[in-house]
């Protein structure tokens, strides 16, 4: 019954590790990748004044115009970046929503999509769905988990239509700055393709400014999709609220399949996502704290021998397993049932990356020291 491009669709890595976690009492997930923070209480507020206001109803495809607006002004506020409210952005049910948006629009059957890995689980998946063909750029531990400019050069000769791009990147960390994208531009440039940028972590960047690939330049916003969402930066998960930034045309394209397959985010969501925009200092707050989860990590993690780089931003590190000689997932099976950690094996972010874990540090500190007690008593019973 089953169509056959779905049927062969390799299910999601992570959620397959998770079912085993589900009801496991007393394990500490460093797992799934999402805030341990409430929704700050002010955004939360609107939220409940509008349903006692009774807002309940559709809004316009696009979304709220309020928030249409917020967004476009916060992005000319920040980084000089303008689009138009009307035309040029959609309010989607989170950032998922949008990437699969963006790949339906633009993708014909066969067209090929570059895919940096190790990645967000969803871009082969999505691609696969849209019809499209996943061109694997592998990135390595070596150079940072970043993109080689002499492999790109060769994959775009391949004429793709598109490359998503993640900047901060789950699962890696991994950040660029504006002169590394400038470099990636420059390539891709060379072609019609079309950029997909995943800017989802962009205000969890700990080190350097996040700059919006869009802002490069005049022609590198015309040909890229900006993807965002409330989800990371705000602790929104559960509001599913996300959009998209494009040209006029890529916009018009998703909203009309939005509009038949979603037509419309929530409106209460969406109206916590104006507040959203305005809770910088609850932002700033969280920004702290996860940086100083990431330092816990990476001091405590190096010093049990499992070799991490200071990941520069979102709340993920992929340190490697090399030197213990296991599979990611026979190590992940072991933690979780000898000690009670949960950690996502590598190999569900690209088959090349068997040999890490992603770990999040989106958890509460205390439990984080006690993970850190039972990985290193863990690493020790693998070392005998
Ligand atoms: C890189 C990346 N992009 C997009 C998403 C989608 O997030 P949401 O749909 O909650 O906005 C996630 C969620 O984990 C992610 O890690």
């Amino acid at each position: 019954m089953i169509a056959k491009h779905i049927e062969k669709l390799a299910p999601s890595g992570i959620r397959q590790f998770f079912d085993l976690v589900l009801g496991m009492p007393e394990v500490i997930s460093l797992g799934v990748g999402e805030p341990d923070f409430v929704t700050p209480w002010r955004i939360r507020e609107k939220a409940i004044t509008a349903l006692e206001e009774g807002m309940t109803s559709y809004t316009s495809n696009k979304g709220l115009f309020v928030l249409r607006k917020a967004i476009t002004d916060f992005f000319v506020k920040k980084y000089s970046l303008s689009y138009d409210p009307e035309e040029e952005i959609l309010i989607t049910v989170g950032g998922s929503e949008a990437l699969d948006l963006a790949l339906r629009a633009i993708i014909e059957p066969g067209d090929k999509v570059i895919v940096v890995s190790p990645h967000f689980v969803a871009y082969p998946a999505l691609t696969e769905i849209a019809g499209g063909r996943v061109l694997s750029l592998l990135t390595s531990e070596e150079n940072g988990f970043k993109i080689d400019l002499k492999i790109l050069k060769n994959l775009i000769k391949e004429d793709p239509k598109a490359i998503i791009l993640n900047n901060p990147c789950n699962p890696t960390g991994t950040t660029y700055n504006a002169s590394e994208l400038m470099k990636i531009w420059n390539v891709v440039a060379t072609k019609k393709t079309i950029v997909i940028s995943d800017e989802v972590y962009d205000e969890l960047n700990y080190e350097g400014k996040p700059t919006p690939f869009a802002s490069l330049s005049k022609e590198a916003k015309k040909r890229t999709i900006l993807v965002n969402g409330f989800s990371k930066a705000f602790a929104m998960t559960g509001f599913r609220l996300g959009y998209a930034c494009a040209n006029k045309e890529i916009i018009s394209a998703m909203t009309k399949i939005h509009s038949f397959a979603i037509m419309c985010a929530p409106i209460v969501s969406q109206i916590a996502g104006c507040e959203a925009l305005r809770a910088q200092k609850e932002v700033a707050d969280m920004r702290v704290e996860y940086k100083r989860r990431r330092a816990l990590i990476v001091k405590e993690l190096n010093r049990l021998g499992l070799s991490l780089k200071k990941p520069q931003g979102a709340f993920d590190c992929f340190p490697s397993l090399k030197k213990y000689k296991i599979s990611s997932l026979d190590f992940a099976k072991r933690l979780l049932f000898e000690e009670k950690v949960a950690v996502v094996p590598g190999k569900a972010f690209g088959n090349e990356y068997d040999s890490y874990i992603r770990i999040s540090y989106a958890t509460d500190f205390e439990e984080l020291k006690e993970a850190v007690v039972r990985i290193g008593r863990f690493l020790a019973k693998l070392s005998k």
